[in-house]
C-alpha cells in the first residue's frame, strides 16, 4: 500500500520508507525552506503534527502539543529567554534577553519551552515530545 506524502498530497512510497521497527522517515521539505531561526509546522498524518525549528544551524522537532493542555505549542511566539540582571550586591537591576536560548510560548496559556531542549522554562520535568530530525542531500526528514 502506498503512503501519502504529507506536503505534496501525492503517493510516494520511496520517499517515506518504513523501517522494520515501524519508524517512518518522513520527508518534511527542502533544507532551504527552513532558514536559521525559522520553523515549519507540518501535518505528518491525521494524528500528528510536528514543528521543526532551526537554531544555530541545528534542527529540533517537537510534536505540536503542549504538555499543559494540548495547545498548538509549535505555533506560538518565539522569543529569547528573559534573564534578570543583578548588580554586585545581588540586587535585581532589570531584565535582559538571552539570544542564545530561544524559547517558544504556547498561545493558549503561556507555557514557555526552550527550543533547544524542549523543556519548560520553569520546571525541567515538563517537556515536549521530541523526534529525531536530520538533513540529507538538501532535504529535511523526521522519524516518527
Ligand atoms: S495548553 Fe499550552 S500553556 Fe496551556
Amino acid at each position: 500500500m502506498a503512503t501519502t506524502h504529507p506536503l505534496k498530497g501525492q503517493q510516494d512510497q520511496e520517499r517515506i520508507p518504513v523501517s522494520t521497527s515501524g519508524v517512518r522517515k518522513v520527508l518534511i521539505g527542502r533544507s532551504d525552506s527552513l532558514p536559521n531561526g525559522g520553523r515549519l509546522v507540518v501535518d505528518i498524518d491525521e494524528k500528528i503534527t510536528i514543528g521543526i525549528f532551526r537554531l544555530d544551524n541545528e534542527l529540533y522537532a517537537y510534536e505540536n502539543t503542549c504538555a499543559h493542555s494540548g495547545g498548538p505549542i509549535c505555533q506560538g511566539r518565539i522569543l529569547p529567554r528573559v534573564v534578570e540582571v543583578m548588580d554586585s550586591t545581588k540586587q535585581i537591576r532589570g531584565q535582559n534577553w538571552d539570544e542564545s536560548d530561544m524559547h517558544i510560548v504556547c498561545p493558549w496559556h503561556g507555557f514557555e519551552y526552550s527550543i533547544k531542549t524542549g523543556r519548560h522554562a520553569g520546571d525541567g520535568k515538563i517537556h515536549l515530545r521530541s523526534f529525531p530530525v536530520h538533513e540529507a542531500e538538501g532535504e529535511i526528514y523526521v522519524e516518527v
